[in-house]
């Protein structure tokens, strides 16, 4: 992408990465069939010609799959980091000497999300509010060029419903983190193995007979249970939610108070959305060697800076993404990965096959809004279920799988409540 004058050019750690970030990319690519054949679909129809498009997003191999289909289909792509410690340099510096997108990401940098909006962009895809956040905080001037966008994560789809509840949300946003497909994919499997996979190659820790405890249970919650329960582990689950803790019973997990659990964990890992999930009141009563771990996407689920305060040494790095607090009364808590969001800092995030459901669903929002959306009021608004279908189709076709259809009786039967038994 040829920059034009006095329009933002890629801020990026070390063009010299590129080689190994097309590798990377590529290998990628390989485990994403339906967004490569998405990115044949838009070359050819060119939804998206005309469209600036800003994008906050971990910089990953993933990612850079989304926004290869978003190019093809003639978008300019403006990518930010979504959060310093995720960003891949090489994939970063791949993208830029493609020109597939401008890039503003370093690995270990803040996140320099309103760069994008200098694209000042029609199109937005957010990962956890923060563009659309700065965008109607800061560069209020911009708003009214946004013809809408799409948040992937339950944070930032929580937030922008506070947004809408308040007038305050200019334009409309899908909520393509709620889809089925999405939540069973990446929030489920996705997150439940890369945020083992973190914790495993932060630590190289055993999990067979540990406790670990998993505060929240949502889908991100259970894939964690059910990952670590799956290589051994005895796994206390924490919740706040009766309904979420009676699926946790059900499936056979000890459903105990924080307080109750925490002094018996061995590894903790917080997925819950909130904030002080173990926060200063716990630090007493954790164990030696306790190992502690964010799956949420701010870290604030883990309270490090009391951490921080209690600790008489902090050790860093003592493998990487794993931090030693040592405590006056001689015990060692273990942070991982700064208590940011795991999987993606000690590991890669979702694997390609689970990304390209996610970014596929993505891309086919972004092509529905591109394609002009008028009656669509600003607010929050589901992933039209035509949409979540294809995503289905899509990825069953790419998986081998087939599933059968009704006949024209089983469909009068099922549509009609004459029909009796
Ligand atoms: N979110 C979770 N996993 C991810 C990945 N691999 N790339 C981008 N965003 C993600």
């Amino acid at each position: 992408m040829t920059a034009s004058p006095g329009e933002p050019v890629s801020d990026i750690a070390d063009p010299g990465l590129s080689e190994a970030g097309r590798a990377r990319i590529e290998w990628a690519q390989r485990g994403m069939p339906v967004l490569r054949l998405l990115a044949r679909r838009f070359g050819q129809a060119r939804p998206f010609t005309g469209c600036t498009l800003a994008a906050c997003l971990h910089v990953t191999a993933e990612t850079a799959g989304l926004v290869t289909a978003l190019r093809a289909g003639g978008a300019r792509v403006f990518l930010a980091a979504s959060n310093p410690l995720s960003t891949q340099d090489d994939v970063a510096a791949a993208l830029a000497a493609s020109g597939a997108a401008t890039v503003f990401a370093r690995a270990g940098v803040d996140p320099a999300g309103y760069r994008a909006l200098d694209s000042q962009p029609d199109l937005v895809v957010d990962d956890g509010g923060d563009l659309v956040n700065t965008l109607h905080a800061q560069r209020p001037e911009l708003l009214s060029g946004v013809r809408g966008g799409c948040e992937s994560t339950a944070t930032g789809v929580i937030r922008l419903r506070r947004m809408a509840e308040e007038g305050a949300l200019a334009f409309p946003m899908v909520a393509t983190d709620a889809t089925v497909t999405k939540q069973m994919f990446d929030n489920t499997r996705g997150t439940g193995q890369s945020v083992i996979d973190g914790v495993l190659r932060a630590t190289n820790t055993l999990l067979d007979g540990r406790v670990v405890v998993v505060a929240g249970y949502g889908a991100c919650g259970r894939g964690i249970a059910d990952a670590a329960r799956g290589l051994g582990a005895r796994v206390i689950v924490t919740e706040v939610d009766p309904v979420r803790a009676l699926d946790a019973v059900l499936a056979g997990f000890d459903v105990l108070p924080m307080a109750v659990a925490a002094p018996a964990g061995e590894v903790l890992i917080t997925a819950t959305g909130s904030r002080d999930v173990i926060g200063a009141e716990l630090l007493p009563v954790l164990r030696d060697g306790a190992i502690l771990a964010n799956a949420g996407h701010f870290d604030v689920e883990i309270d490090t800076r009391a951490l921080a305060a209690e600790a008489v040494k902090v050790t860093r790095e003592v493998r990487p993404h794993t931090d030693e607090y040592l405590l006056a009364d001689g015990r060692r808590l273990l942070l991982l990965a700064e208590g940011r969001v795991v999987n993606l800092v000690a590991a890669e995030g979702s694997p390609p096959q689970v990304m390209d459901v996610s970014f596929a669903g993505q891309a086919l929002v972004l092509g529905w809004l591109a394609a002009g959306q008028p009656g669509l009021d600003p607010g929050v608004h589901a992933v039209p279920p035509g949409i979540e279908e294809e995503i289905a189709r899509l990825t069953l076709e790419s998986l081998g799988a087939a599933i059968d259809e009704l006949t024209a009786a089983q469909r009068e039967y099922l549509n009609s409540w004459r029909a009796g038994r």
